[in-house]
């Protein structure tokens, strides 16, 4: 049974602690799930499964799925989290159809969200500790005694930072390694994010961007309406740009704010169902998986050239080559990152020492990627942004009457994730 998609919508994203920031993962996912089952038309009864995810989780409610579909479909329609960092939203879809390939289901929403505006502070292990005994504690007395053993150095919370646990590396300093290791200045870099902005900017002003949006009244007061991304600067320039002082290497770096994705609240939700079922209830098909892969490579490696790794097998496994892909969206973390995948495909060298192929992968002009820009401009929900990519790839392939496309996402860990969509 094959999986097409037939419907997919995105909150606007805002960067943190902006216009979203009194609003939760759960909040954002309920907006997203609803204007997509209104705007498909399809009834919440016609759902089988809910497939949705998120990077940072709330510890209160550790199965957003589950949340988000109580809230806005039939409560008898199962619901089950996945995580995937980065590419949790490509993984919900994945996940998606594979659920209609096997016959466990006709109809599935899947997607996903994040607030990186509330992330869980963690407490020291000492605190942790003390709070957990004098919650046992047998009296009063005890239990001031317990609490009474904490230090002031105690109470400083742990930072949050987006490092890999197995090498304590921020994600940008990896991007900072990578940069240095392949050569990539800080002058393309900041062409690169330039472009982002232009393109994004450009996007959102004829309405193509926006079309993939659903509008916001934000609670409780819902007087403020959010059409647009926030994070689009128009006014940026190359000089701007190079102003900017590096974030991660303050000395020899060039990985700034500028040319870096921005901490970003969003969500994203997609309609998938088998195609038997899409044609018999006459919905519009945008297109059909026709493969995705999966990659991972040492964290300590160069931790953002997973798509590398991935792209091959999701092209082999569609039966194409790169030379049949007429569009292309790749998540932009960093464009060091960008530029080092698109530097690694290019290569013969990384494709007999990396990937045991005899020649190089390749990848479409570069006039042919994120021709509406990326997360570099658009913002960067970790949990939502494969949402937008696969809708943006799906609906500008339509716009071009182009047949296949290949998305592409970079994520913690050193995992790469692959797509390749078609319009059949
Ligand atoms: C890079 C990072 C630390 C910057 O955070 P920040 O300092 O809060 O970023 P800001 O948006 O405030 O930008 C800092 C400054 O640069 C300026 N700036 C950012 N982008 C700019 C641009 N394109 N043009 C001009 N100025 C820009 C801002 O206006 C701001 O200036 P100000 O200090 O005068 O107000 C943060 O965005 C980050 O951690 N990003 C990476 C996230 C990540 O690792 N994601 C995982 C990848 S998958």
């Amino acid at each position: 049974m094959r999986a097409v998609i037939v419907a997919g919508v995105r909150t606007p994203f805002a960067r943190a602690g902006t216009v979203f920031k009194d609003l939760s993962a759960i909040d954002l996912g309920e907006m997203a799930v609803r204007e997509l089952m209104d705007r498909s038309g399809v009834p919440g009864e016609a759902v089988d499964q809910l497939v949705f995810g998120t990077v940072v989780h709330d510890p209160h409610a550790p199965n957003i799925a589950r949340e988000v579909g109580l809230a806005t479909l039939p409560k008898s329609v199962p619901a089950t989290t996945v995580s995937r960092a980065c590419a949790t939203a490509n993984q919900a879809i994945a996940d998606a159809a594979n659920l209609i390939e096997v016959g466990h289901a006709e109809v599935v929403v899947a997607g996903g969200a994040e607030s990186l505006s509330h992330i869980p502070i963690l407490v020291s292990d000492r605190l942790s500790e003390t709070l957990v005994q004098a919650a046992k504690a047998k009296s009063v007395g005890d239990r001031v005694k317990t609490i009474a053993r904490v230090r002031p150095k105690d109470l400083l919370p742990k930072q949050p930072q987006i490092a890999e646990p197995t090498t304590g590396e921020t994600m940008g300093e990896s991007a900072e390694r990578m940069a240095k290791e392949n050569g990539i200045g800080r002058a393309e870099q900041d062409a690169w994010a330039l472009r982002s902005h232009r393109k994004a900017a450009e996007g959102t002003e004829d309405g193509r961007l926006t079309a993939e949006i659903a509008r916001v009244y934000v609670p409780p007061r819902f007087e403020q309406v959010v059409e647009r991304d926030n994070g689009i600067r128009t006014d940026t320039s190359a000089e701007k740009l190079a102003g900017l002082k590096p974030v991660f290497d303050r000395r020899y770096g060039t990985v700034t704010a500028g040319n870096a994705s921005p901490l970003t609240d969003g969500a994203s939700a997609v309609l998938l169902m088998s195609e038997d079922r899409a044609r018999s209830d006459g919905l519009p098909i945008l297109g059909r998986i026709r493969s995705y892969a999966v990659a991972a490579l040492d964290p300590g490696d160069q931790l953002l050239q997973g798509p590398v790794l991935a792209a091959p097998v999701a092209l082999d496994r569609a039966g194409v080559t790169m030379a049949d892909i007429g569009l292309m969206e790749m998540h932009e973390a960093f464009a060091a990152q960008v530029l080092s995948n698109l530097q690694w495909l290019d290569s013969d060298r990384i494709a007999r020492e990396r990937l045991g192929r005899s020649a190089k992968v390749g990848h479409p002009d570069v006039e042919r990627i994120n021709v509406m820009g990326g997360s570099i401009a658009l913002g960067h929900p970790f949990g939502a942004t494969g949402g937008r990519i696969t809708m943006t790839l799906l609906n500008e392939m339509a716009r071009r009457d182009v047949e296949l496309g290949l998305l592409t996402v970079c994520a913690a860990g050193g995992l790469g994730f692959a797509m390749v969509l078609e319009r059949i």
